[in-house]
């Protein structure tokens, strides 16, 4: 059985779909890996520089696991999403201010913030999902004030997660170049750098294999029950032990407005 998808281009709708689905078990995937959590935190804030008064946006913001961090800091923190049902995970609190819309709405002014401009903003693990990026970026980078901070995190285009063949290498036909994004920043006018980090992450076999069941990356759901039956016994295969481990690099794209 071949385990490639047939179509490997996704609607707006099915990726909301998928994220509304996600929505109620996302956390635990990370609240297992709470040095994850504080690492990328640590990643976040050193870059955006956010200080007391600051006021900043975390678009695609989803359960806003890291717009906590970006809150113990800043005035405000605009969680912008458009799941629902990820936006009704937000914690409450005076700080994070949750608006339904996607990166498209707000770079088109379809959808207004509530400050007229931004001294951080956070795009964390969206870009991938938005068709017209050098657009958004664009209109995004004009919420910012002069100095303010746009940082896009993401995955580069070849990951070794312990995924199976297909699923591997539909991630690299998919995922947008750190790269081009940096190119699309520097377009917009900002001042652009582009670092890597990475973490090193440690499931248990059985509990990695429960969250690639539930799809838990966007790009599982381009398989069927049947496919992604077959890719979690490839994986399993690979992997006969107990744990699986592997390295989690990100790419940080840092862009400063003049
Ligand atoms: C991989 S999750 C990342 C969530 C969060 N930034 C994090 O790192 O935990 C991707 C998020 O982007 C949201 N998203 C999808 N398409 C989007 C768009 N066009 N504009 C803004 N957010 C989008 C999804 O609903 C989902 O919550």
């Amino acid at each position: 059985m071949s385990i490639r998808p047939e179509d490997s281009a996704v609607p707006e709708d099915v990726t909301r779909d998928h994220y509304d689905r996600l929505a109620a078990t996302y956390d635990e995937n990370w609240a297992y890996s709470p040095d994850f959590l504080e690492w990328m935190t640590g990643c976040i804030l050193r870059r955006l520089r956010v200080t007391d008064g600051d006021v900043t946006a975390d678009i695609g913001c989803g359960t806003g696991l890291f717009a906590r961090g970006l809150a113990r800091h800043a005035a405000a923190v605009v969680c912008a999403e458009p799941s629902a049902a990820m936006l009704a995970q937000v914690p409450a609190g005076e700080r994070l201010i949750p608006v339904g819309a996607s990166a498209e709405d707000l770079a088109a002014g379809r959808v207004a913030l509530p400050h007229d401009a931004y001294d951080a903003m956070l795009l964390k693990e969206v870009l991938h999902h938005v068709e017209d990026r050098a657009a958004v970026i664009a209109g995004l980078t004009r919420l910012l004030r002069p100095g303010g901070r746009m940082l896009v995190v993401m995955l580069p285009t070849r990951i070794s997660y312990p995924l199976f063949v297909a699923a591997l290498e539909l991630f690299t036909d998919r995922q947008p170049d750190p790269v081009g994004v940096a190119d699309e920043m520097h377009s917009a006018s900002l001042d652009v750098e582009l670092t890597y980090e990475g973490f090193p992450l440690s499931f248990p076999t059985e509990r990695y294999l429960g969250m690639v069941r539930n799809r838990y990356m966007s790009l599982l759901s381009a398989f069927d029950d049947a496919q992604l039956e077959a890719g979690v016994a490839e994986i399993r295969r690979a992997h006969p032990g107990e744990q699986v481990a592997f390295t989690a690099t990100f790419a940080f794209v840092l862009g400063t407005a003049a």
